[in-house]
């Protein structure tokens, strides 16, 4: 990365601050904004209702309303600024499933419609502006309507947006992210689910093997595989042993026979890789994770953590999957690998490298990707790879994540990361900033989050109540609570981070400690 100083092998160098408000500097990086208010109340709650049950304890003896009540108060207001938005959910079930397109636009206190983006901004059908940190989940890097895009995309349009044939702009594409993430050979899809599901794949065809490692509380997309242990929040029993996570199933409709073939790990522990492996000698095909968690707020690698699980892997013939969906070209112009230093045998991208379209990606080394070259495995799609998603990806690569853009990035991340601890500190909350490139996140916690488990203890009710007081405020952040992160775009300017840290100095004061 140009100028972030997350460039450096030791990821925890990343963060946007080691110096907590009392002075200590906290174990991974992040920040303790307090670490003498009482222990925090783990009220986790399922993450299909963020923030259903609220914790009252901040509040309990002040005659200031509770965090049940600054909750209800602000979910009134929400609702009352989007009559527009209530009467197409209603309107949406009579001929959308459950009244959305994707089961995770349903959200409380209702979804929110929009109507249109532009630069940093978001506009909803009742005509609200909003500075979009929501990002579409990780995808919107370029903001809305980038120039760049919009030129690249229209050419195409007018010449044709579909062959299934190969194009010149594939080419530009794929040497880019060559020289962007270490890995010589790509291949492109349409989602992020297709590409970490050749990804697993392409582990089993390579080894021969049908076990992989996977990560609790990693998110790879809603193939068979990796629908396990995805957010285990609710059933302890479900969940198992802290150190040895039993399979649990993400999703119904998969069979028991495919789960049992993932094995988990909690993040951050090689030990426990170390115990799989030597547990089925010569079965393991090879292991996924995010090498920074981003679908549990952001959970950092420790130092050596992302090495050491290269040689261990190795060392039994396993090879290793980066899925850098969400962290490719956010957490920097070569994502995490480029963040880390460590170059995994797979890469698979998605989100943010389509500029706004469908595109996702596989990168391997020589040895990897041999076995597509030669038909030993076969990657295949109608839509790979199409020449519109691959005009946007090139634009997007070459014209709009550029060395200039992540500088500027890296500004706004810590205008955005000095003002957040300022009001943390100012109002006293249990509360940590987590930040790297263009995601960042609050972590409603007085300890640092290096795995799932710790992820569970996090306060919900505070991420949910600081999303309420943002939307009302006009930010728009990704309502999945504390599982999801802000993402800036090359568009945003120093007033719209100012307008995000203004309205959370508002919810600081409004339920200080
Ligand atoms: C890390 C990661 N991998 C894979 C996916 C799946 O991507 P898609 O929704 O494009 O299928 C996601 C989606 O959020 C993700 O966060």
């Amino acid at each position: 990365m140009a100028t972030n100083p997350a460039s450096s092998a030791d990821p925890t160098a990343t963060t946007a601050s080691t110096t907590a408000a009392n002075g200590t500097a906290a174990a991974n990086g992040t920040t303790a904004a307090s670490s003498a208010a009482a222990p925090a109340s783990a009220t986790a709650t399922p993450a299909s209702t963020p923030a259903a049950t609220a914790d009252t304890a901040s509040t309990a003896t002040t005659s200031r309303p509770s965090l049940t009540e600054i909750i209800d108060q602000q979910e009134a207001v929400f609702i009352r600024r989007q009559p527009q938005s209530a009467r197409l959910a209603r309107e949406a079930t009579s001929s959308l499933s459950g009244g959305v397109v994707s089961s995770w636009q349903i959200s409380r206190p209702q979804p929110v419609w929009l109507s249109h983006g532009s630069g940093s901004k978001l506009y909803d059908v009742d005509g609200n502006e909003y500075v979009d940190l929501h990002g579409g989940y990780g995808v919107s890097l370029a903001g809305h309507g980038h120039p760049a895009i919009v030129r690249a995309v229209r050419s195409q349009v007018e010449r044709g947006t579909h062959f299934a044939q190969p194009t010149q702009a594939a080419l530009a594409a794929s040497a880019e992210l060559s020289r962007r993430f270490g890995l010589p050979q790509w291949r492109f899809a349409n989602s992020g689910t297709e590409a970490t599901m050749d990804a697993v794949h392409l582990m089993r065809a390579i080894t021969g093997r049908d076990l992989i490692i996977k990560v609790e509380g990693c998110y790879h997309g809603h193939h068979d595989s990796v629908q396990v242990s995805v957010c285990p929040d609710g059933d302890a029993d479900e969940r198992g042993p802290a150190d040895r996570p039993y399979s649990a199933p993400a999703s119904s409709g998969i069979p028991r026979a495919i789960t049992d073939l993932t094995l988990i790990v909690p993040f951050n522990d090689l030990e426990a890789v170390r115990r799989r492996l030597d547990d089925h000698p010569g079965e393991i095909a090879g292991m996924i994770l995010e090498p920074i968690m981003m679908n549990a707020g952001i959970i950092k690698p420790q130092p050596g953590y992302l090495a050491g699980l290269k040689e261990l892997l190795h060392s039994r013939g396993a090879l290793l999957t980066f899925d850098e969906v969400k962290t490719g070209l956010t957490a920097g112009p070569g994502g995490a690998a480029g963040v880390t230093g460590v170059t995994p045998d797979i890469v698979t991208l998605a989100k943010a490298i389509g500029g706004g379209l469908a595109v996702a990606a596989v990168g391997g080394t020589h040895e990897v990707m041999d076995h597509v070259a030669n038909g030993d495995y076969e990657m295949v799609g109608t839509f790979n790879g199409n020449p519109l998603a691959m005009a946007a990806c090139t634009a997007m690569l070459t014209e709009v994540a550029t060395a200039d853009a992540y500088e500027r990035l890296e500004k706004l991340r810590l205008r955005a990361v000095e003002g957040l601890e300022r009001e943390i500190a100012r109002n006293n909350l249990r509360a940590q900033v987590v930040s790297i490139g263009a995601k960042g996140c609050v972590v409603f916690s007085d300890r640092p989050v290096r795995n799932f488990r710790d992820f569970l203890d996090v306060r919900d009710s505070y991420s949910h109540a600081h999303w309420l007081f943002q939307h009302n405020g006009g930010v728009f952040l990704p309502p999945w609570g504390k599982i999801e992160q802000w993402l800036m775009s090359v568009q945003h300017d120093e007033a719209d981070i100012d307008r995000f840290v203004d309205n959370f100095a508002t919810f600081a004061a409004a339920v200080r400690q």
